[in-house]
């Protein structure tokens, strides 16, 4: 299949047949003469799909079935072009409908054009019936999510809603074991590309405009990674130093793996523990281009007797799998992947990881836990019932400038001024 369009709609279907992430599904289609618009459409229209279906809602006299999902998602990624794309109304209209060939479904014409076009004539007036509705659909945010949120950050709960919906910033990690931030700055000036230093880590640099990685000056010859500055804080609050042995527990791709080895280069050793092996192969790639070395080992972080030799680690990173509600804006498909349930099994498996990867610490380690999650049941609610039943842990405690500071860590959140991801920290030593 060629069509841009109908390519958007099959991806948007399978999502809501929670068939693959969008990233996973966006890379067969990486050489698409289109990729810049299909990328667009597809992530707009997750940013905002309940925001669109209470649009469809009012344009149809009956729900579309679900054996025509796909073509629920052609009028979804129709109305999404017509509300906040720069692309003229009547090509919008045509090339969606036309899409309807593509994917089969060429009964569906009269309908997708009867209700794109209805839209046109009525968009004044449905955009205030948006306006009007519940917060749930206006951030188009999945209402479980909305409630945990507004519980949990009460009057930050609408700045955090609103940055989630925003296009994230391509932020950058300088490898300051090969060049400096100012030495990177200035060649990005030569190419003029406009770049920024981040305001809380020290190796973060922010573009001013987005670029294809095959663009960034530097990025082959791993003077420089694509990273979130939130994600660039975890080596120094790994309090890293000379002769240290890591395990970074959860580590594909590698982003986080990478940047502590590029920040402090006499580590003993760094082990790269993931159970995915395609995912570890994003790790390898990371590292051969970043010029690096780790110990990398397949394994299940809940079962160390299958993978652990029995040296203890130093240091250890758990950097654990989690709902991704800090990093919605980067994958918006998460609104509609992630189901409510799925948190509880999720904390039941970090409560795990915790405890089976304690045992690998040695007496004076530091163990550094954090997620791309902003909800407190995966973050200080873990952590205070891993202390309540761990007796040889203790709270270290984050001392800086950024952040919210919690009981048992800190976090960071999505909407704040400075540009980051939503992220949690807390750093445990054990006695
Ligand atoms: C948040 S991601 C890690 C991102 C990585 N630290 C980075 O900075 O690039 C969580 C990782 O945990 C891995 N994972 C999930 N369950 C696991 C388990 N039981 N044992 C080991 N790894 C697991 C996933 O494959 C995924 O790569």
């Amino acid at each position: 299949m060629k069509n841009v369009r109908a390519i958007a709609a099959q991806i948007i279907t399978n999502l809501t047949r929670q068939r693959g992430s969008l990233s996973t599904q966006l890379t067969d289609f990486s050489n698409h003469p289109e990729i810049s618009l299909l990328q667009e459409i597809c992530f707009g229209t997750c940013r905002w799909y309940l925001s669109l279906e209470f649009l469809l809602h009012k344009l149809v006299a009956k729900p579309i079935k679900e054996k025509d999902q796909d073509v629920k998602s052609l009028i979804l990624i129709g109305l999404y072009q017509l509300k906040e794309l720069n692309i003229a109304d009547h090509a919008v209209v045509n090339e969606t409908v036309a899409a309807s060939t593509a994917l089969n479904k060429p009964w569906a014409k009269p309908l997708i054009n009867a209700v794109l076009r209805k839209y046109q004539r009525n968009q004044r007036k449905l955009t205030e019936e948006l306006e009007r509705s519940t917060l749930d659909i206006r951030y188009s945010c999945p209402t479980w999510l909305l409630n945990e949120v507004n519980v949990a950050w009460k009057s930050k709960s609408q700045s955090i809603l609103k940055g989630s919906n925003q296009r994230p910033p391509l932020t950058l990690r300088v490898n300051i074991s090969k060049k400096s931030p100012e030495e990177i700055i200035s060649l990005f000036s030569e190419h003029r590309i406009e770049a920024d230093r981040g305001k809380l880590a020290k190796t973060a640099i922010y573009l001013e405009k987005p670029l294809p990685v095959e663009k960034i000056p530097g990025f082959y010859d791993g003077w420089v990674s694509i990273q979130d500055e939130s994600s660039q804080l975890v080596p120094e609050l790994l309090n890293l130093k000379p002769k240290v042995r890591v395990l970074d527990a959860c580590s594909a791709p590698g982003g986080k793996t990478c940047a502590i080895i590029e920040s402090e280069r006499l580590l003993t050793e760094v082990v790269a523990l993931d159970e995915s092996e395609s995912r570890l192969q994003k790790t390898r790639e990371n590292l051969l281009r970043c010029g690096l070395k780790a110990s990398l080992i397949r394994g299940d972080a809940t079962k160390p007797t299958k993978w652990w030799d029995g040296r203890l680690f130093d240091r250890i990173l758990l950097d654990a799998p989690c709902s991704g509600s800090g990093v919605i804006r980067r994958h918006p498909d998460i609104k509609i992947l992630r189901r409510e349930e799925d948190i509880q099994a999720l904390t039941k498996i970090q409560a795990m990881m915790l405890d089976s990867l304690w045992q690998c610490l040695r007496p004076d380690g530091l163990l550094l836990y954090t997620t791309c999650s902003i909800l407190p049941r995966e973050n200080d609610s873990q952590i205070k019932n891993f202390l309540k039943r761990t007796d040889n842990a203790k709270y270290e405690g984050i001392t800086a400038d950024w952040g919210v500071e919690c009981d048992y860590g800190r976090q960071l959140l999505t909407g704040d001024k400075e540009d980051h991801d939503g992220f949690f920290y807390s750093l445990l030593s054990k006695s």
